[in-house]
């Protein structure tokens, strides 16, 4: 099978079964996708499979024949993505270990909801920080909305 990640083609010709969390990190050393819970809850894993956010670690190779998958390693060639941008001005991260998918995230539902409510925030954002992140990824996530909007 065929499977482009940021921007690069592959052939892919192993187990069909096998996460692509495994393939990303293992195969192409993409290792800004981290491993947290490993059964789709914490979001830590999350990439964009034709730009919808996606769980790395409970996608198999199997469903990404000719897909295109963007890691936090593709989302912006010089980390200048909105939600980057607003992410390092209001210095979100404390260990990190979440910030990646936390921004994959992000960067995927804000790119159809512009003007999103302290509520939406909330309901879409659900990712899991075990540092405690929450507040400051609410304001980055505001802001990030805004660039979103000056940028059209
Ligand atoms: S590692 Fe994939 S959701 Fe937790
Ligand atoms: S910043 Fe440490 S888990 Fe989120």
């Amino acid at each position: 099978m065929k499977i482009t990640v940021n921007g690069q083609g592959y052939q892919y010709v192993d187990d069909p079964e096998q996460p692509l969390l495994w393939y990303l990190r293992d195969a192409l050393g993409l290792t800004g996708t981290k491993f947290g819970c490993g059964i789709g809850q914490c979001g830590s894993c999350t990439v964009h499979v034709d730009g919808r956010a996606r769980k790395a670690c409970i996608t198999p190779m199997s469903r990404l024949d000719g897909r295109s998958v963007v890691t936090i390693e593709g989302l912006s060639a010089d980390g200048s993505h909105p939600v980057q941008r607003a992410w390092r001005e209001l210095d979100v991260p404390q260990c990190g270990y979440c910030q990646a998918g936390q921004i994959m995230a992000a960067a995927s539902w804000l790119d159809e909801m512009r003007e999103p409510s302290d509520d939406d925030i909330d309901r879409w954002q659900t990712n899991l920080c075990r540092c405690g992140t929450y507040y400051r990824i609410r304001l980055a996530i505001a802001r990030a909305a805004g660039y979103l909007r000056e940028d059209g």
